[in-house]
């Protein structure tokens, strides 16, 4: 049964990239129901809010959305509001006692079941709907294939080929939102991606909480992450593939080696460290000292000329002291990394760190945390910048993905090794965009270079054609 009306979803994206996908897959599941997506919930019939419980403030985010959402309802009851995603995933029935007025909540694993949680929630024999508890298994991605997805972008798209984290590092939810890690069929991601290159899709993404440890729990078949990217590689009309995120102990030879040799591979790898000091990186129970993470960079600058390293640390980890922090301060620059997300951490309950407290186990003060996150912050955007100035006056290719949203009169796209690039060209979109173009690098800025297209062949292009001419 399809709904009668075209009704509109609205869906507010917190958290990840894999909760971008699927707030994506979302959407091409509630259009084969005849919903059509609009940009402003007010307008919508189905509101959903996709959630991330990562730290304490993303969490009180999702809520923070439910109670205007609530207020619309008491104004249009026929509105139904859902939550999806890893708070959804976690709190279950609970998000009623804090928010009565929702109708739907569906975790990470239920989301193919939305098309009939949504017809049950808007036949009004139920008064909420609740979906949580799939346990994984072989068909967990069987779905994909019966889907298209809605997506954002006409040049680049999210491809999960991995779902959930084996790691159990003690201050992280994800184990226990995603639950264990199951890769999905080779067969089904390249089926995916060969679509994609139909649909004119440039560019795609593998995502996986630990993308590197693809292909680990399949028992019948040796496959993992560097046979997949041949294989992509292979498929005619994308160009660009890239992945994320890395876990330095799942980073293969084979993996370096395919990014090294496959020309489609971009350039560019996120593989967070998190902390600089060995002992905390063994309370955090990551599995790798830090020499063994400079050891795997070093490998990675050596074997791959232009490689962007990017990564994640977290400072403040209970019981890290200032000698400890500074070792953090220390890896960015014995890292070289170009990049990294950083955090206060972030206490949560259902992780061991987060009940260290309970036994007196020193947490940081706040302002403390958020001095040497300021700190942290500074020493990696001076590192960026001048790492970008070096680009400076250089001619780098350019995957044109749209308008710049700061100033309409810029195009933006990105680098082979990821660096976003703004700039101008005389050309008319059709002309720019999905082409990888020429740009010269005027301006560095630590999270972003500023371009001119570059129309007229570069200066020794010209020689060569002139001698050859002679
Ligand atoms: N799988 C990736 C990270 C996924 S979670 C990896 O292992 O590197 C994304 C980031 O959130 C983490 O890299 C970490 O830096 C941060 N994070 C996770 N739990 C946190 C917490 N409790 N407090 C603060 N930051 C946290
Ligand atoms: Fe979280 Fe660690 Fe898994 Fe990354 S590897 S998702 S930080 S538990
Ligand atoms: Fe957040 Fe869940 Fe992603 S907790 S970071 S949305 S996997």
């Amino acid at each position: 049964m399809t709904l009668s009306d075209p009704r509109h979803v609205y869906i507010e994206t917190l958290g990840c990239q894999m909760n971008k996908a699927d707030s994506e897959l979302m959407l091409g599941l509630l259009q084969q129901e005849g919903f059509l997506p609009v940009l402003d919930a007010t307008r919508a019939d189905l509101v959903i809010i996709n959630t991330c419980q990562i730290r304490e403030n993303a969490e009180e985010k999702a809520y923070s959305y439910l109670g205007p959402w609530g207020k619309l309802k008491q104004q249009h009851p026929n509105i139904k509001i859902a939550m999806a995603g890893c708070v959804a995933q976690q709190t279950k029935e609970d998000v009623f006692k804090r928010a009565p007025y929702v109708d739907i909540v569906f975790g990470t694993q239920n989301i193919h079941e939305l098309p009939q949680l949504v017809r049950r929630a808007f036949s009004g024999n139920e008064k909420q709907v609740v979906a949580v508890d799939r346990q994984k298994d072989k068909s967990t991605f069987d779905y994909f294939s019966d889907v298209t997805q809605v997506r954002e972008s006409k040049i680049s798209a999210w491809v999960t080929i991995i779902e959930g984290c084996d790691y159990f590092c003690t201050y992280c939810v994800v184990p226990y939102t995603r639950g264990r890690q199951i890769s999905r069929a080779p067969e089904s991601v390249l089926e995916e991606v060969k679509r994609l290159a139909e649909a004119g899709y440039k560019e795609v993404t593998l995502l996986g909480q630990t993308v590197d440890a693809y292909g680990k729990d399949f028992a019948d078949r040796s496959y993992r992450l560097a046979e997949l990217m041949a294989d992509v590689n292979a498929l005619e009309g994308i160009e660009r593939i890239r992945f994320m995120t890395s876990h330095p102990l799942d980073l293969s030879d084979a993996i370096i080696e395919a990014i090294a040799t496959l020309p489609k591979v971009m350039e560019y790898i996120h593989i967070p460290m998190q902390a600089g000091d060995d002992v905390i990186l063994d309370r955090m129970r990551r599995g790798y000292t830090a020499a063994q993470y400079y050891e795997l960079v070093d490998k990675l600058y050596d074997r791959i000329p232009g490689v962007a390293v990017t990564g994640d640390y977290i400072v403040g980890f209970p019981g890290e002291t200032e000698a400890q922090f500074e070792q953090t301060l220390y890896s960015v620059s014995r890292s070289g990394i170009h990049f990294a997300n950083t955090a206060a951490y972030s206490a949560r309950r259902q992780t061991p760190a987060g009940i260290w407290e309970d036994r007196g186990e020193g947490q940081v003060p706040e302002p403390e945390k958020q001095r040497r996150l300021q700190l942290l912050n500074e020493v990696i955007r001076d590192q960026a910048m001048s790492i970008h100035q070096a680009y400076e006056g250089q001619v780098l290719d350019v995957l044109v993905e749209g308008k710049s949203k700061r100033n309409a009169e810029r195009w933006t796209g990105r680098t082979r090794n990821n660096k976003v690039v703004n700039f101008s060209s005389p050309l008319p979109e059709a002309q720019l965009v999905g082409q990888t173009i020429p740009v010269a690098i005027t301006q560095a800025y630590p999270f972003s270079l500023l371009g001119v297209h570059q129309l007229m062949p570069a200066p020794q292009q010209a020689g060569h054609f002139a001698v050859a001419c002679s």
